[in-house]
């Protein structure tokens, strides 16, 4: 089945001063329509340089990425983003944040339906109360919540998180998974998420891509065969197990596979 985002032979290289840096290389991913991938990789083996690809923010050397079909050649108002530092704007309070795509992609909208919008989604990520504040008077927990809601007010059908939870404590990402899995359950999305978490890959995703060390190929795609229904617990069962140890193993290749440079880059 073709998917509704198609990462279509990818190759994509940086110029640099000291000549060009291969960053992706031929690179395969098929999402179906409103599944969810997740891939991880080892660091800077170019999974920030995919989604930027997949927004549409730069276009590859060879090769290309469809949505629906269409081939990606700039940024479009169907896909949302969310990053791991949630660049919400200081000034702005957190609901005049969240419609911020709103005003973009819905010039014409009244105000009132925007935040009556933004609202919905506060509530539902428990922000109930606290749109009237600024972004620096919330936990980062409280503000990654408030980028979720911005990443999908204006009903995207594709979401791109790239480590959206990495700066999060244990204890506060598991809750944000589980926040996520209800957003998706509510409107769903077709969502690409970079990860560096296993547990948070095989808890949120239908696939697991593990992409080599760099240039970055893919190296192994993982089915993951989880109830659609899901809690925290799912991940102590056995299968989740084997499918952890499993993709540890991969990463452990991947980083073999990489130019000895990407694994000095690590820290
Ligand atoms: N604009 C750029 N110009 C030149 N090189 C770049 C540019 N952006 C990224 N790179 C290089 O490309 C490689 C891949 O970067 P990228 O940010 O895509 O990696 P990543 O997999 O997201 O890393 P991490 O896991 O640390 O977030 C790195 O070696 C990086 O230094
Ligand atoms: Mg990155």
């Amino acid at each position: 089945m073709r998917g509704l985002i198609e990462i279509d032979g990818v190759s994509h290289a940086y110029a640099t001063a000291a000549g060009p840096l291969p960053v992706l290389e031929n690179l395969n991913i098929s999402v179906p329509e409103n599944e969810f991938a997740a891939v991880v990789g080892p660091s800077g083996c170019g999974k920030s340089t995919l989604t930027k690809l997949v927004a549409g923010l730069m276009m590859p050397d060879e090769g290309g990425v469809r949505l629906h079909g269409q081939w990606v050649t700039s940024p479009r108002s169907s896909v949302g983003m969310a990053f791991q530092n949630p660049v919400l704007l200081e000034w702005r309070t957190i609901v005049d944040n969240v419609v911020l795509p709103l005003e973009i992609v819905a010039p014409g909208m009244p105000q009132r339906t925007r935040v009556e919008r933004a609202m919905q989604l506060l509530e539902m990520v428990g922000l109930a109360g606290f749109e009237r504040k600024r972004p620096s008077e919330l936990s980062g927990g409280m503000r990654q919540r408030a980028s979720l809601c911005r990443a999908i007010v204006h009903k995207p059908e594709v979401v791109i998180l790239d480590e959206p939870f990495g700066a999060l404590d244990a204890f506060t990402r598991e809750d944000l998974w589980q926040t996520l899995r209800n957003l998706r359950r509510e409107e769903p999305f077709t969502t690409l998420l970079i990860t560096h978490d296993l547990r948070e890959s095989v808890f949120l995703g239908d696939q697991v891509v593990v992409l080599s060390g760099r240039p970055a190929q893919t190296q192994y795609t993982l089915s993951v065969d989880l109830p659609e229904d899901r809690d925290i617990e799912v991940l102590y069962d056995n299968r989740s197990v084997d499918m952890l140890a499993t993709l540890r193993e991969q990463i452990r290749i991947a980083q073999g596979r990489g130019r000895p440079d990407t694994i000095a880059e690590a820290s």
